[in-house]
This record gives C-alpha cells, sequence and structure tokens, in this order.
C-alpha cells in the first residue's frame, strides 16, 4: 500500500467538531460551526444551503483546497492535517476531482488536451494520456469535440469536459461546488445526471454543493446547511 490509498474500511471522509473561521481585523467570520459530516464510499451526495450558508467553505475543506481552523477530517482514514503541503497535494492529486462553477478549462488547450493534463502532470507519457482522456471524451458524450477550445464549447459541454479531466485518473472522490450554477436548468439536469451515471458505474463517491433545490430530486442523500451548520441530513432510498 502506498501513501495515498484510501483505506478500504474506513468511510471516505470523516469529519468530527469542524470548524472555520475567518479573521478579518477584530470581526471572526464563523463559516463551519463544529461540523460532524460521515460520508461512505459510493455516494452520491448534495450539499444544499442559502448562499453564506458555509457550502463552499465545506467543499474547500474536503477538496483539500483549504485548512479547518479546528476539529479533525479524515479522507480515506486518514487524518489529513497532518499532512505536509507537499504530500497533501500528491494525496490530492491521486485521489481527489474537482469540478468547479467557472469549468476552469486552459482555453489555449484544446478539450482533449484539458482532459489529458492531470495525467501528464502524474508524469503519464503523453500516448496513454491521450488514450485515457479519448476514452473519458467519449464517456462525457463529446468524442466529437476532443479538437475543440474551450471557447468553442457549450456551458455545458465545457461542463462535460471539466468532468472528464475530473475522472481521467481515476479519483475515489470528486467534488464539484456549485458546478450547475453557469447552466440553464436543463443542462443544470444533464450535468447531475451524467454525474450520477459515472458514480453508479465506476463507484467513484460525489460530493456537489447547489443552492438549487430542484437538483436535489436527483441525489442519494441531501445535507442542509445553515449558518455553517448541518441542519437536516436525508437519506432519499429511490434515488
Ligand atoms: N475568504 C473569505 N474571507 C472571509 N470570509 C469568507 C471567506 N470565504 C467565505 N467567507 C464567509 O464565510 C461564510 C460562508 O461562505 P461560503 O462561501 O462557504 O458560503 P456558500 O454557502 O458557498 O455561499 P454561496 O451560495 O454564495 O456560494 C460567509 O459568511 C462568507 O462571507
Ligand atoms: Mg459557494
Amino acid at each position: 500500500m502506498n501513501g495515498t490509498d484510501f483505506s478500504e474500511q474506513s468511510p471516505i471522509i470523516a469529519l468530527h467538531r469542524v470548524w472555520k473561521y475567518y479573521d478579518l481585523g477584530e470581526n471572526r467570520i464563523s463559516a463551519l460551526r463544529g461540523v460532524d459530516l460521515r460520508i461512505e464510499r459510493g455516494e452520491f451526495v448534495a450539499i444544499w444551503g442559502p448562499s453564506g450558508s458555509g457550502k463552499s467553505t465545506l467543499c474547500n475543506l474536503i477538496g483539500l483546497i483549504d485548512d479547518a481552523s479546528e476539529g479533525e477530517i479524515h479522507l480515506g482514514g486518514r487524518e489529513i492535517t497532518e499532512l505536509s503541503d507537499d504530500r497533501r497535494s500528491e494525496f490530492r492529486n491521486k485521489t481527489i476531482g474537482i469540478v468547479f462553477q467557472h469549468f476552469n478549462l486552459i482555453p489555449v488547450l484544446s478539450a482533449l488536451e484539458n482532459v489529458m493534463l492531470p495525467l501528464q502532470i502524474q508524469g503519464v507519457p503523453a500516448g496513454d494520456a491521450a488514450g485515457k482522456a479519448t476514452a473519458w471524451m467519449v464517456e462525457v458524450g463529446l468524442g466529437d469535440c476532443a479538437g475543440q477550445r474551450p471557447d468553442k464549447l457549450s456551458g455545458g459541454q465545457r461542463q462535460r469536459v471539466a468532468i472528464a479531466r475530473a475522472m481521467v485518473t481515476d479519483p475515489f472522490l470528486v467534488i464539484a461546488d456549485e458546478p450547475t450554477a453557469n447552466l440553464d436548468s436543463e443542462n443544470a439536469g444533464k450535468i447531475i445526471d451524467l454525474m450520477r451515471e459515472i458514480n453508479r458505474m465506476k463507484g467513484t463517491t460525489f460530493i456537489f454543493s447547489t443552492h438549487d433545490q430542484r437538483l436535489l430530486a436527483r441525489v442519494q442523500r441531501q445535507v442542509r446547511l445553515q449558518d455553517g451548520t448541518i441542519v437536516e441530513d436525508k437519506r432519499l432510498q429511490s434515488n
């Protein structure tokens, strides 16, 4: 087992009494207030709640983009606050895929090159990276758009490329902060359905945030945040 393998027995994510403060001069904003959360391998979870409730803060902590102020975060059984910055980046690159609200594709690269990039950063040879990236472009329904630059694609297509890029390294976990906020409702639904299909097919755990309650019918578990606290955690058997 190498240092980035996830333990099979542990929940994929466990937060214990997690607080996140932002200190602004004299004022301290508590964006998360003692959050406890456990997410098992293969779950498909929406984090929802009003603006300012702490959704992005929570996604950033789980995605190892930011540090907790207090409390413990375990990913795959590993206490991640103990990791050095380098080990944390390595751990993130190998185990977590991230999808952003604004897609964050590199404009001068083709769609395919964007999807290849995480593999190339890991040192995968270009030919192998192109093969895997092409397979994911097909998987997300964009087999014909591989050579296009992002500005030639619609918002929904760009987010599909971003999902392919998140999946190409075969992560255990995908975190998406408001992945549909820049899409119309039809495309928003399609993006969530695509993530759910990948979740079913590959067993990848997905966590996404949204303020759009219409999307909640498509998920398996709904975690509602308000003022930095989890006020509801609901599982839907039907989904
Ligand atoms: N970098 C920061 N510096 C200071 N305060 C911050 C920072 N990031 C977030 N906050 C504050 O923390 C609280 C939670 O913010 P967060 O962005 O996590 O909420 P959100 O649920 O994602 O909101 P939205 O739906 O608008 O994206 C808010 O009060 C916000 O103003
Ligand atoms: Mg947010």
